[in-house]
């Protein structure tokens, strides 16, 4: 069976239907998907019911998985399912409500970041007017390269970059949404920003431009907020470049904004992306997703 692609207008996020993931897929079949996938960096399904064994036994035919430093957040019958939610039972955060609100890519902590992320939505905030919220952009980094202006690309060419958990953890607090009744942000996001500082290696080497570990084809490596500098650089002219370089990648042209729907999958690559999360709804509007985290390297 040839799989059915509904572009996006964007170079990322296309639909792919007739799929169902709930039941075992041919092989041939996987094999398009994971093309699409390795080749436009996000995709989506649309109106999938999925048992968290479902969508992890579709999310190991891309090989292993990794599971969420933070445990709690793990279904503790499915610990490879990681949950984001703001969702409070008993208490306690069933999952992670801030699920990185601002340009990333996943766990850029770590020398060898996993390959991708499948999220499937079980719950979706929406407005009273029946607008969904917490949408979640996307922007291609292998577009991006693509676009880059020469003086740029010359620029960035062959140079790494440090990544600060410091500077982020500032950043994330600088930029987090606030308790309206205070005007601050709360102790419990404080706290949630502080432990996962002290999981974080303090700093970390990358290169800005990789090479996709399975196409092979170039994607700019950035993390908004993130990166203290770049190496072999003098100061001003490293924070020109990564001003100049955010200016880029946040170009409309490379973005597509995924706006939730219940049983929606969308699968993201951690080489050839970044996304953000939004932050524009609370309780008692819930949101919860299920994620998994596809171990893999993305090239160094
Ligand atoms: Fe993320």
């Amino acid at each position: 069976m040839s799989i059915d692609i509904r572009f996006a207008d964007a170079p990322l996020g296309h639909e792919i239907r007739g799929v169902d993931l709930s039941q075992s897929i041919e092989d041939a079949t996987f094999a398009e998907i994971e093309a699409a996938y390795d080749r436009y960096g996000v995709i989506v399904f649309r109106d999938q019911t999925l048992t968290p064994d479902q969508q992890i036994a579709f999310s190991k035919r891309f090989g292993p998985l990794d599971r969420y430093v933070l445990e709690r957040y793990n279904l503790v019958t499915h610990p490879d399912i990681f949950v984001v939610s703001n969702v409070i039972e008993n208490g306690k955060p069933i999952g992670l409500a801030d699920a990185g609100r601002y340009w990333h890519t996943d766990m850029w902590v770590k020398p060898i970041p996993p390959r991708g992320s499948m999220l499937y939505a079980l719950e979706v905030p929406v407005r009273d007017d029946g607008e969904p919220l917490g949408d979640t952009y996307f922007s291609s980094m292998s577009a991006a390269y693509d676009a880059l202006p020469d003086w740029l690309r010359e620029r960035i060419e062959g140079r790494k970059a440090v990544y600060s958990a410091r500077k982020n953890v500032e950043y994330r607090i600088a930029n987090a949404p606030v308790d309206p009744a205070t005007g601050e942000l709360s102790e419990e996001a404080k706290e949630g920003m502080r432990e996962r500082l002290a999981n974080m290696t303090p700093e970390i080497t990358h290169a800005l431009v990789k090479h996709h570990p399975r196409t092979g084809r170039k994607c700019i490596y950035y993390s908004e907020g993130a990166i203290s500098h770049i190496i072999g650089l003098d100061e001003k002219t490293s924070d020109e470049t990564l001003e100049a370089l955010r200016q880029h990648v946040l170009q409309p042209r490379f973005i597509y904004r995924h706006r939730w729907r219940i049983g929606d999958l969308v699968m993201w690559d951690n080489c050839s992306c970044i996304h953000k999360a939004t932050g524009d709804f609370d309780l008692p509007l819930r949101r919860r997703m299920h994620r998994t985290t596809l171990s893999a390297s993305v090239a160094v």
